[in-house]
């Protein structure tokens, strides 16, 4: 048979295939039986075993196994379930020592004792648990809400069902991670990628019978919500969490010191292979409860604990192209494509090269053999090019000085901070004018921690923009159905479904609105800031008119880079267009007043100075948990003016001119009825 016959007669079989899984998934009205199905499956994955030519998105043989559901209910997490942020080095870790230390006031040498415990590649669960039953449990979704799979999670022996210890919590979220063991996985390999994937698929499934053919493991590390808990430190709940009949890590282990974290790191990376489970690095946690109380979290992090990733796997391979990717604030990123090869079980044929400036310093040229490294679930880079392997006619890279997208000029921009050049090179066209942008600005616009549209992935954005059926962010909300259902891949359902996620979308928060324009500068904490102290969307479409814009430099973490980016996204047309007609569509919430009813609601403070066994970080966040506001300016706004050590002479004269409370911290704990 010629490949061209070849090829037709699989395409049909996956069209077949997409067929069957759209009657089983989304309308629930399976066309086959489950042994007819898998035997479909087969006659796929012997073709693209047989000629490895035959590749498609909906082959089996790709990242899911079997479709998810999308039809789990969602559920909010009384607690929401956090990230972590990441460390590859021991001066990584230092520095996430020092933070610690500096927040907490204390000085940068001292020694914290943390929970080490290998991080498990699989997929976190919340368990709900209530007078020692578990009633439900929740999938981490977005971090804020959850899909309800507890029927799913039934399935699991792992977890205990009813626990009648004395001292268990009446109630608690356990959380924790699902994953698959490796010789498990040995038997499903032909199905999943991976044996993340497998679990991830597995506990999404709409039938828990099928979950249950799975055998998915549960292994327990913290928890979200619990009315109380004696427990002072986590690595006496860790002991706790197996005398209830949980698994812990076997691995976990309480140490002090960045060296002996090291150590224990070294030990552990050379173990890695003979343990039956993937680990992709060790969680810290500060060990304390307290103190892990008092840091508090970041965005979406927490302060006290960090991932500590093993070592990268690393591959020699070729330069064949560098591609030109433009962003969405229009920061040109080359991407190498190389030949492919296989680092660590993963298939890499792209690798970023980050910016010009790298590939001058590295002097990357097309053709050159290079060293590629991948990490965990970072996108995998160039480390460096084997020069003696160059041949003699490859020729200097030169970067575009024209948009690969929009043919404007490319400009570096000048760091007035740092007195540079900025090593990014960008399109110098403002946002909508730029295709390449504008996609990726839509793709912000949907994307998790904005609008979060279920369903309405990357690929969609793109499609849909071939298609000219988008082309600024309001048009989500117009989108013509009736012709969609005509479209490849879709039907009834699936357009159903779309219609409903994006009608829910709607209703959304201010923060989430701001984040989700995507203004360059303004990431999700700045625009919570923002959405915290105008309060209403009109105040925010209002700002340029008004001249109100460097108002918003009282916001202690908004600063002139800032200032400057918003002052730039006011003055284009297309963004007020987009403003104005988003308005209309959209409902938009007022800036909740929860947490008003804190001991300082209404009470604007200022600090000048530094303070004693706290950091200024820490006095922030302590007055914020307590309903009051924080600016950077003395103002007639302003209630009290906190004065460390060495104040600025400065600020305390115009607060006194203006009449203002000077208090100390001694004072300031009295206002939060808090010893010092
Ligand atoms: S603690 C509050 N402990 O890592 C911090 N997470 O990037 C977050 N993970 O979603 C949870 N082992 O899936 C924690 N011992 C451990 C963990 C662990 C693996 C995963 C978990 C989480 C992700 C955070």
């Amino acid at each position: 048979m010629d490949k061209n016959k070849i090829k037709k007669k699989y395409n049909e079989k996956i069209q077949n295939l997409v067929k069957l899984n759209k009657h089983y998934y989304d309308l629930s009205k399976p066309l086959v039986n489950d042994h007819e199905y898998d035997q479909i499956k087969e006659e796929i994955l012997s073709l693209e075993k047989k000629y490895i030519f035959l590749e498609s998105e909906n082959s089996p043989s790709k990242i899911v196994g079997f479709k998810p559901s999308r039809t789990f209910k969602k559920i909010s997490h009384r607690v929401p379930m956090l990230s972590l942020s990441n460390a590859f080095s021991e001066e990584d870790l230092i520095n996430f020592e020092k933070k610690i230390n500096n927040f907490l006031g204390q000085k940068s040498s001292n020694q914290l004792e943390y929970s080490a415990e290998p991080k498990i590649d699989g997929i976190s669960a919340s368990l709900i648990f209530k007078k020692g039953k578990f009633i439900m449990g929740l999938s981490r979704g977005d971090g804020k809400e959850g899909e309800d799979i507890t029927n799913n999670l039934m399935t699991i022996d792992d977890i205990p069902k009813n626990i009648s210890a004395e001292n268990f919590p009446d109630e608690i979220d356990i959380r924790g991670e699902v994953f698959i063991q490796n010789n498990d996985f040995e038997n499903l390999k032909d199905k999943f990628a991976n044996a993340r994937n497998a679990a991830s698929g597995s506990l999404r499934q709409k039938n828990p019978q099928d979950t249950k053919k799975i055998p998915l493991k549960f292994i327990a590390y913290t928890f979200g919500y619990v009315n109380k808990m004696e427990i002072k430190n986590q690595s006496n709940y860790l002991q706790q969490l197996s005398k209830w009949g949980f698994k812990t890590n076997p691995f976990n282990k309480t140490i002090s010191g960045i060296k002996n974290l090291m150590k224990n790191y070294q030990e552990l990376e050379k173990k890695r292979n003979e343990i039956d489970f993937d680990i992709d690095g060790i969680v810290y946690k500060i060990n304390s409860f307290d103190l892990q109380k008092r840091l508090g979290n970041v965005a979406n992090s927490p302060r006290w604990a960090i991932a500590h990733k093993f070592s990268a796997n690393k591959g020699i391979s070729e330069i064949l192209n560098i591609d030109i990717q433009v962003g969405r604030t229009g920061a040109l990123t080359p991407v190498a494509k190389i030949k492919p090869i296989n680092i660590g079980g993963v298939v890499v044929s792209n690798a970023t090269l980050h910016n010009e400036d790298e590939i001058i310093r590295k002097d990357i040229r097309i053709g050159d053999i290079v060293v590629v490294e991948r990490a965990g679930d970072v996108i995998p880079h160039i480390i460096e090019v084997d020069l003696k392997k160059r041949k003699k006619n490859l020729k200097k890279y030169i970067f575009p000085i024209k948009c690969p997208s929009c043919g404007a000029k490319t400009i570096k921009e000048y760091n007035s901070i740092t007195k540079k050049n900025d090593a990014v090179r960008r399109c110098s066209s403002e946002g909508y004018e730029c295709d390449k942008m504008t996609i990726e600005k839509i793709k912000h616009f949907v994307s998790k921690e904005a609008f979060n549209i279920d369903g309405f992935g990357k690929k969609i954005v793109e499609n849909f923009w071939k298609l000219k059926m988008i082309r600024l962010p309001q048009d989500i909300f117009v989108l013509n159905y009736e012709e969609i259902k005509t479209m490849d891949g879709w039907g009834q359902q699936s357009v159903a479904n779309l219609k409903y996620s994006i009608e829910e979308k709607k209703n959304i928060s201010f923060e989430k609105f701001i984040y989700a324009l995507g203004i360059r500068h303004i990431g999700f904490e700045n625009a919570r800031l923002i959405a915290k102290t105008l309060k209403t969307p009109e105040n925010f479409i209002n700002l340029s008119k008004e001249n109100k814009i460097d108002d918003l430099l009282n916001i202690d973490g908004i600063g002139e880079t800032q200032i400057t980016s918003l002052k730039k996204f006011f003055l284009n047309r297309t963004n007020l267009k987009v403003l104005q007609d988003l308005q209309k569509i959209l409902k938009i919430q007022k800036t909740s007043q929860n947490k008003k009813d804190g001991v300082l609601s209404d009470k604007i403070f200022m600090f000048t100075g530094k303070l004693t066994g706290m950091s200024r970080a820490e006095a922030k966040s302590l007055i914020e948990k307590n309903s009051g506001t924080i600016i950077s300016n003395v103002s007639k706004k302003l209630d009290y003016l906190i004065i460390g050590e060495k104040p600025t002479k400065r600020k305390v004269e115009a607060a006194k001119e203006l009449k203002i409370k000077i208090i100390d911290q001694s004072e300031l704990y009295k206002l939060l009825n808090k010893s010092s």
